[in-house]
């Protein structure tokens, strides 16, 4: 059993990284924000708690989203491994992801980062606005929330997963190729 955190600012990556690192590995890939959108775009109980949330860049309450990822584990308990991309983004997630795991004799193994300036990431997403259709990519100030968010609540998990020696920073700058070969030398050493 291997639990990776891929970790990263908005735009990093996480989710184009995770599409050739879940094959790669046989890890069942969770991304807490593909769930939220899904949920928005059935109107389910829980999109209509996340939207106005989403829609401004802001985190979504941790117990909506605890309860949640939970519940998307619990889905898959014969995986080899999971992938968790977006989750956890606060101290209070990491702690629960923790103690969660713990009922399963689980842990997380590694949090694999990917680095890259701001400025070069809010162009990417701006870019991604014109047709992605996620209203957070729609404009700048949405998008530079998502980094305030970011700032204030989710780079505090690079310390905790440093005390932990789980924590592995790769350059998230350069082709995807050559992003997915990075984080590959530190899938294989684990
Ligand atoms: P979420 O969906 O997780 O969004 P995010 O982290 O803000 O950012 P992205 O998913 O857009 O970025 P990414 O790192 O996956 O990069 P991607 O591969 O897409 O969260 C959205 C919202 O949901 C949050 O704001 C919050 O409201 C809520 N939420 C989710 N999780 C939550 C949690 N745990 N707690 C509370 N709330 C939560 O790539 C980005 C772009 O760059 C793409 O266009 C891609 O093609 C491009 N790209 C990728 N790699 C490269 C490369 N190497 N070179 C050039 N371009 C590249
Ligand atoms: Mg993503």
């Amino acid at each position: 059993m291997i639990n990776i955190v891929l970790f990263g600012k908005p735009g990093a990556g996480k989710g184009t990284q995770a599409e050739f690192l879940k094959d790669k590995y046989n890890l069942t890939h969770i991304s807490t924000g593909d769930v939220f959108r899904y949920n928005l775009k059935n109107d389910t109980e829980l999109g209509k708690l996340a939207r106005k949330y989403m829609d401004s860049g802001d985190l979504v309450p941790d117990e909506l989203t605890i309860d949640m990822l939970k519940n998307e584990v619990e889905k898959h308990l014969d995986t080899k491994g999971f992938l968790f991309d977006g989750f956890p983004r606060t101290l209070n997630q990491a702690e629960a992801l923790d103690r969660f795991l713990a009922t399963k004799n689980w842990e997380v193994t590694a949090t694999v980062a990917l680095e890259a300036d701001d400025e070069i990431l809010i162009q990417r997403l701006l870019e991604r606005g014109k047709t992605s259709g996620r209203v957070d990519d729609q404009d700048e100030e949405k998008i530079r929330n998502r980094y305030v968010e970011y700032n204030e609540k989710t780079a505090p998990l690079i310390a905790f997963y440093k005390k932990q020696n789980k924590f592995y920073p790769v350059n998230g700058i350069g082709t995807i190729a050559e992003v997915t070969e990075r984080l590959s030398e530190v899938l294989d050493i684990l």
